[in-house]
């Protein structure tokens, strides 16, 4: 009997997914899900790719026995079932079944990196724990996703050809091939585990700042340019075509091209504002804050979801906090729009360096020696943030590997500075108009907080050892030197601390 090179447990929309894109590729697949739709799916759908010449052939396992039986050793198995504890109970059933030591099981969900890291430890001499974060939603995981992997090397080397194969396809412009082309792939080995899924995470704190940077000229757009939806679409079809080119771009406009299909009004306007979230935005915005790396826009996106989803309150806040705000009759539309053209870029790329300057902190804490320019690559297609300027910030890394942060590449200093005052302009016309921008206002006061030499942390720390004794360094000596002034004291005297 032919036996499967992997076998994929959880046949879900991506499980599922990612089984029929190998299958295309010419790999041999065992299938295995708890549910017997799930199973029965998968294998009508692969039957219909069994009729194609080249294709792998399709293995239906009822249990977890079969699914071991069928595959070629050392046996690979992909598990795509829910993050959380279901990831570890799935392994103890497989090291009950018969598992060996140097076979390999790579996680593939959305799980929490800590939680990579701690299975890696748990699992060590058992199996070869490795995970593989994978980004693109169920068509990327179908015809091309990224995939961000980590953990075990030896285990990399099975697994590179097969992921190497399935995952989205660069050319030498940068530029995404189609599925059966040749191309650089969108997958890597990032480092040891827990590095993959950390990368994936920051992946999702970037997808939710992008989009809700998107959502702010949308909202502005409509309520103070008085534009339509389908005008709107088209703008950022114009918009795609450019420097802004983006899927997140992409499927935004044509959202908004959409009529609902039972009332024919704008898709959008039917749709509840209320956004949801399953928490991988909100885990990067812990971490930045744990790890003092700031990335203030990602938090705020999260924030952002959490104050649409209290709806009932601002029901109430748009009756009770009625007031004047600067009427929108005297803006001139074309100006307004090409300032938002660029407070967009600029906002997009200040949220770009704060992911990167979260991923370089932790690279040196966790000593996993991330390559920023190969992250970036394999950003170039097949995941959520795939973008065109992400090219932009492959070279960037590649030409100074150590950049202190990416505003600082020479390109983007040049693109900011010609494109800071729509920048400007637009965050002033929130103000001024009571639209709300949360995410690209903080973009540029991150941006401007960069760009200061002294900011009023002075003043900050003298009120802390004011009230709490917790001292402060003087500007004319070592940092080292720590002072306490005698505030209560009738003479105020500087003592060492
Ligand atoms: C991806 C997506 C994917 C998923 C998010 C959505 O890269 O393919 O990010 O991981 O769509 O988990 O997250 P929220 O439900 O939190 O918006």
């Amino acid at each position: 009997m032919t036996r499967s090179n992997i076998a994929m447990i959880g046949l879900g929309v991506m499980g599922k997914s990612l089984a029929l894109n190998l299958l295309d590729q010419g790999f041999n697949v065992t299938g295995f899900d708890i549910s017997e739709a799930h199973r029965e799916r998968a294998e009508t759908e692969a039957k219909q790719l069994a009729q194609q010449v080249g294709k792998g052939g399709f293995v239906k396992a009822t249990d977890l026995n079969q699914v071991l039986d069928s595959l070629v050793k050392p046996r690979v198995i992909a598990l795509s079932v829910p993050a959380g504890n279901i990831v570890e109970s799935v392994i103890d059933d497989l090291l009950e079944a018969g598992l060996e030591q140097d076979e390999i099981v790579i996680d593939t969900g959305n799980s929490l990196w800590t939680d990579t890291e701690d299975r890696e430890q748990k699992y060590q001499g058992k199996l070869r724990f490795f995970s593989t974060a994978v980004s693109g939603g169920e068509v990327g995981a179908r015809t091309g996703p990224a995939l961000m992997a980590s953990g075990d090397r030896q285990a990399w080397n099975y697994v590179q050809p097969m992921w190497e194969a399935i995952a989205a396809k660069v050319d030498s412009k940068g530029l995404p091939v189609g599925q059966f082309e040749q191309g650089e792939p969108c997958a890597a080995y990032l480092g040891p585990a827990g590095a993959g899924h950390y990368v994936k995470m920051v992946h999702n704190g970037i997808e939710y700042a992008d989009m809700q940077l998107i959502c702010e000229v949308y909202h502005f757009m409509s309520e103070v340019l008085d534009m339509p939806a389908l005008e709107i679409g088209r703008v950022f079809d114009t918009w795609n075509q450019g420097v802004l080119n983006s899927y997140l771009m992409e499927i935004s406009a044509e959202i908004l091209q959409t009529s609902d299909p039972i009332t024919s009004k704008p898709f959008v306007e039917v749709v509840l504002d209320k956004a949801g979230q399953k928490g991988t935005g909100l885990w990067t915005a812990v971490n930045s804050l744990q790890q003092g790396a700031p990335a203030p826009t990602i938090a705020q996106a999260v924030f952002a979801r959490a104050q649409s989803s209290q709806k009932s309150t601002r029901v109430l806040g748009a009756s009770r906090l009625k007031m004047h705000v600067q009427p929108s009759s005297g803006m001139n539309k074309e100006e307004a729009l090409g300032e938002l053209h660029e407070a967009l870029y600029c906002a997009k790329l200040s949220v770009y360096a704060q992911g990167f300057d979260l991923m370089k902190t932790m690279s040196v804490k966790e000593e996993w020696d991330l390559d920023f320019a190969h992250i970036a690559k394999i950003w170039r297609a097949g995941c959520i943030i795939r973008a065109v300027f992400l090219q932009d910030i492959t070279s960037a890394y590649q030409a100074d590997p150590q950049l202190e942060n990416l505003l600082f590449a020479q390109r983007f200093v040049e693109e900011v500075h010609n494109r800071s005052f729509g920048w400007r302009a637009t965050v002033a016309n929130s103000a001024l108009t009571g639209v709300p921008m949360p995410a690209i206002s903080s973009a540029l006061s991150y941006f401007d907080s960069l760009r200061c030499e002294v900011l009023p942390a002075n003043l900050l720390q003298a009120q802390r050892d004011y009230f709490g004794a917790h001292s402060y360094s003087r500007i004319d000596e070592e940092e080292v030197n720590k002072y306490h002034l005698t505030w209560s004291a009738d003479e105020r005297i500087q003592v060492s601390v």
